[in-house]
């Protein structure tokens, strides 16, 4: 994994170490390229690879590689957004005809793009319930050319069998990405089981502090190769190379970040799991989570991101929400601060019996700091309030985020 080395550090040596670089006089971070341009010495000897940033850049290629690196892949191409990456690399593998399978809860954003861009141009998309293979291989048909998948999902955390994914899409060439924000490289690879691309928002865990926007395919060379040459460069949606730069900054400390992150989100779960109020904590890490068995055999730990299903209304949530010290109020997810957002009414509420949904983003904050803040979650919720009007949809559109 070290790069330019016969060795294979595990990923703390790996992201913390750097061999000498005389090429930047020993720089011990590698400085911003600040340029549009790279210049030849003569017209047929360009001497090295670089042309136009959106071509490639030094600052953002190192990324790269240590995204290809840290991911198992051979590959990696960055991109301004989450969202640029995502919608390049769906774009990537289908054509005007084709047919593709995605999981009923993947992100928001990434529902829209199908629904609202790729329908446009002829594209079927079919949603299923991740958390059965039967129902993935039941949808296939035969212009199925791509199965996206998101593991753990955004609102709820369930997760897909992602071997199992595979066996069903190479049997048939289908090709497979998943979207690995949630357990970041440190915690899953998917690349290592046979999925074709891996897209990340760097936004979140690489990222680290909130303060970034940014986003990577991963993959094979040939499919990132084909994949650079059009849909990155011709769409432009590219890094800059001072985002690159807070990138690598960022990944310095992820394992570190992740470790901790991890930790004080299973502390969090297993607190949320003994108060009477909340019906269910949606989290992987938990013994209780229904997928915790194939959890253990396809991750190596968590993230940081749950929810709680509340028996409540969306008013005593919100007002629950709104007294808490340590949580912000905001969507996103993947930084140093607590976080926490009303997702709306659970599917299966009735006005008779209203359960909230809310999401956690737990930061790098003390655990016993949290758990003091939301321990007036049960005397909160206890107070009897009117019944909400019933909203079983999102309670705003989260899809821009
Ligand atoms: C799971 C997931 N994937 C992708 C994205 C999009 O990333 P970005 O906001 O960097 O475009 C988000 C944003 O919240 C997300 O939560």
């Amino acid at each position: 994994m070290l790069l330019n080395s016969q060795k294979n550090p595990l990923p703390f040596t790996f992201v913390a170490h750097d061999k000498h670089d005389e090429r930047h006089q020993g720089a011990v971070s590698i400085p911003i390229y600040q340029n549009t341009l790279f210049s030849y010495a003569k017209s047929d000897e360009p001497g090295h690879s670089f042309k136009y940033s959106r071509m490639g850049n030094p600052t953002v290629q190192e990324l790269e590689k240590r995204l290809a690196a840290l991911e198992y892949g051979e590959k990696a191409q960055c991109f301004a957004s989450g969202m640029a990456a995502i919608s390049a690399a769906i774009l990537s593998t289908v054509r005007t005809g084709d047919h593709i399978i995605c999981v009923d809860q993947v992100y928001f954003g990434t529902r829209e793009f199908l629904e609202f861009f790729l329908t446009r141009y002829g594209v079927e998309v079919t949603y299923v319930d991740g958390t059965s293979i039967d129902k993935i291989t039941e949808a296939i048909r035969d212009n199925t050319a791509l199965i996206y998948l998101e593991s753990p999902t955004s609102y709820y955390f369930q997760l897909q069998d992602l071997a199992a994914c595979v066996q069903a899409a190479k049997a048939r060439s289908i090709k497979t990405i998943i979207d690995n924000t949630w357990a970041s490289p440190c915690y899953q690879n998917p690349l290592r089981l046979g999925i074709d691309l891996v897209v990340h928002s760097l936004t979140k865990y690489v990222g680290g502090h909130s303060d970034v926007l940014g986003g990577a395919v991963i993959g094979s060379s040939e499919l990132i190769d084909q994949l650079s040459r059009i849909d990155h460069q011709l769409l432009g949606g590219v890094m800059t190379p001072h985002t690159a730069s807070l990138l690598l900054r960022g990944m310095r400390t992820l394992p570190l970040r992740m470790e901790r992150l991890s930790q004080s989100a299973q502390t969090m779960a297993e607190y949320f799991s003994t108060v009477p109020c909340i019906k269910k904590v949606n989290f992987p890490g938990l013994s209780a989570h229904p997928q915790h068995e194939l959890a253990l055999s396809q991750m190596g730990g968590y993230g940081s991101l749950m929810s709680i299903e509340v028996e409540g209304t969306l008013e005593q949530a919100k007002a629950w929400v709104d007294q808490l010290d340590y949580f912000r109020i905001g969507l996103s997810f993947g930084g140093y601060e607590s976080l926490v957002l009303v997702v709306g009414l659970v599917p299966d509420a009735t006005p008779e019996r209203p359960i909230s949904l809310i999401r956690l983003n737990i930061g790098l904050e003390d655990p016993a700091d949290l758990i003091e803040d939301v321990s007036s979650i049960h005397s909160f919720f206890q107070q009897k309030q009117s019944p909400g009007i019933l909203d079983t949809g999102f309670d705003f559109n989260i899809a821009s985020v």
